[in-house]
């Protein structure tokens, strides 16, 4: 079957799809809407339906006419609290919610790629298992459906997910091996002095003076304790202290996020992290608390199943540019969870349009894709799924 031409026909109803979600963001676990939309669209094509999954998610099963393995997609579903700024008409109408990344596209093209697999069930060497994923953004979703049991019954054999991407025009496949995406911790320090009146220091151990020593302490881990092959980012994005001029404050409290790819450079750093935050906030006289949460491990591509899916991209996608080469980013994918657990891979559509002015980045009050991307990003997942069934 020539699933682009398929996917061709079906963009009416991506794109209808896509603005409806778009229109109607949710932000994580709260994707109440969607979720039942999507249920809805699931059941009307008979499939057995599972809501509720990791509090919001949905999961259907299409059960292919041939044995074989188990085989997971997965999209996104959640939004982000950014007021839209897009001017398009099907702008946000859920004031401060925005999807700004582009999880309304990936949410409808699962739901085309399940219309186009569905219509060939009876030729499919295994089954799909349809995974829609609340709360990607920094909140835990993929962890909530892994312990509610989304890779087991039945267990899932290899996973295969997308990301739209702006950063690269239309026409652009990101389809490589190896490491991809970097591995995420949100940090939360809490540092405590003793406060006091602001004309009176040596009364004091003041938290703002130690906040800011740890701050410049810090930058030092990725300058000299990280090697300078290896890479690594740690950023204090929140400095919380004090609410009057005249007073030393009790407490100040930094937040912020690590980004790593390799298990050991990651243990150093947060070794590191809390290290160098204690020693110079007891020499500041103040005593430091730190809290990390791991958001995300690094998402590295399995060789074998990326190879299979460049080789699906250059047949389904021809005129389009595959590279292969390796787009490491520093932005993390919750995806990873799952490729933890299963062979796959997880692949990048461009989606940028310089002529249209669709070029701004993903999390931008202005970020719009174009939505001629949908349809190509539906048929390389769907062909790639097949693909994947009968080769890996
Ligand atoms: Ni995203």
């Amino acid at each position: 079957m020539d699933l682009l031409a398929e996917a061709q026909k079906l963009f009416p109803y991506t794109q209808a799809m896509r603005r409806d979600f778009h229109l109607h963001p949710e932000l994580g676990f709260q994707e109440f809407r969607t979720a039942g939309i999507v249920a809805k669209e699931l059941q009307d094509l008979g499939l057995e339906v599972t809501t509720g999954v990791g509090k919001t998610g949905v999961v259907a099963m299409i059960e292919g006419g041939k044995p074989g393995p188990v085989l997971m997609l997965r999209a996104d579903m959640d939004a982000l609290p950014i007021l839209e700024d897009t001017g398009a008409e099907y702008a946000s109408q859920n004031p401060g919610v925005m999807h700004a990344c582009g999880h309304d596209g990936h949410t409808a093209i699962l739901l085309t790629v399940a219309k186009l697999l569905n219509g060939m069930k009876d030729e499919l060497p295994g089954s799909i298992k349809l995974v829609f994923q609340p709360a990607e953004e920094g909140m835990g979703g993929a962890e909530g459906m892994i312990k509610d049991g989304v890779m087991d019954g039945p267990k899932v054999d290899y996973v295969l997910g997308l990301h739209l991407w702006n950063e690269k025009p239309l026409g652009w496949l990101g389809v490589a091996a190896g490491p991809y995406m970097a591995g995420a911790d949100e940090f939360k320090m809490q540092i405590t002095g003793k406060g006091g009146h602001g004309a009176q220091p040596h009364t004091t151990f003041d938290p703002i003076v130690a906040g800011a020593q740890i701050v410049t302490a810090l930058q030092s881990i990725v300058g000299r304790n990280v090697p300078p092959v290896e890479t690594a980012v740690v950023s204090v994005t929140t400095f919380h202290g004090g609410d009057a001029f005249n007073v030393i404050p009790q407490r100040a409290e930094l937040t912020g996020t690590i980004r790593t790819f390799k298990p050991e450079v990651r243990e150093m750093v947060l070794r590191r992290f809390e290290e160098t935050a204690k020693g110079v906030g007891a020499a500041m006289n103040c005593q430091v608390e730190v809290q990390f949460f791991h958001t995300a491990p690094a998402t590295i591509n399995d060789a074998g199943i990326t190879e299979i899916v460049q080789q699906t991209a250059r047949r389904v996608l021809p005129e389009s540019h595959v590279d292969e080469g390796n787009m490491i980013t520093m932005g993390s994918e919750d995806y990873a969870f799952f490729l933890d657990k299963a062979r796959g891979m997880y692949f990048f559509v461009g989606s940028a349009n310089a002529e249209r002015n669709l070029i701004y980045s993903h999390h931008h009050p202005k970020f719009d894709f174009d939505e001629a991307a949908l349809p190509r990003a539906a048929a390389l997942l769907a062909s790639a799924a097949v693909d994947v069934l009968q080769q890996a």
